[in-house]
């Protein structure tokens, strides 16, 4: 995926204090999206219709990170087109955005079959991908919708009553992150969206500060 360079130290150097990270390039977007549109690392790949790379403004500020194509995202090659995607599209729409002013990508790229939750695995294997993406779009805010985008982000097992209403930071990146509930979760138990506008109204709050 990336190459890393290693420099070795002259004769007679000493160790650094600090061993510095390798440093990994991070291929543009067209490359990026070949690579993924050719993916064969995990076993999903033998049972998806598209890959589904991600979606919208690649200069956006919000990215907004789910967990994995279901089937409607999997026949037409684009993340929550399928009923969450229509209630994502109506949450993004109360802060005034259109779907085109962020940027949408998911966990996994690849539908697992009958919807069941990524492996770790699989997760993986998809999630120097992710990064890149990241590294790419450089967001002011990343909202992780949905217990298994919170988890595999934040890498913790924290459940998501734990993980909401606060401010998290992706990784090393200091990208700040907000977690929220999953729109299908929201679909089967509105009441909580009440709580969601909080999280957005909060995810909001970071960029306007900022
Ligand atoms: N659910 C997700 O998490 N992502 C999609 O792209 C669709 C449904």
């Amino acid at each position: 995926m990336g190459i890393s360079r290693w420099i070795p130290r002259g004769e007679g150097e000493s160790a650094p204090d600090e061993v510095s990270e390798a440093v990994v390039e991070v291929p543009g977007w067209s490359e990026l999206e070949r690579q993924v549109a050719e993916c064969t690392a995990c076993e999903l790949h033998r049972s998806r219709t598209r890959t589904v790379f991600g979606v919208g403004d690649r200069a956006a500020r919000w990215m907004i990170v789910g967990e994995a194509p279901g089937a409607e995202e999997d026949r037409r090659g684009e993340p929550f087109v399928g009923r969450s995607g229509k209630l994502l599209d109506a949450m993004l729409l109360a802060l005034g955005l259109a779907r085109k002013d962020v940027y949408i990508a998911n966990i996994l790229k690849c539908r697992p079959p009958e919807n069941r939750d990524p492996a770790p695995e699989e997760a993986l294997c998809c999630a120097p991908y992710l990064r890149s993406q990241m590294a790419l779009l450089k967001p002011g805010i990343i909202v992780a919708v949905g217990l298994v985008a919170a988890q595999r982000l934040l890498d913790t097992k924290l459940p998501l009553a734990r993980l909401r209403g606060q401010i998290h930071r992706y990784g090393d990146t200091g990208i700040p992150l907000v977690v929220t509930y999953h729109p299908a979760y929201l679909l089967r138990a509105p009441l909580q969206k009440k709580k969601a506008w909080q999280d957005l109204l909060l995810a909001r709050s970071v960029l306007t500060e900022s």
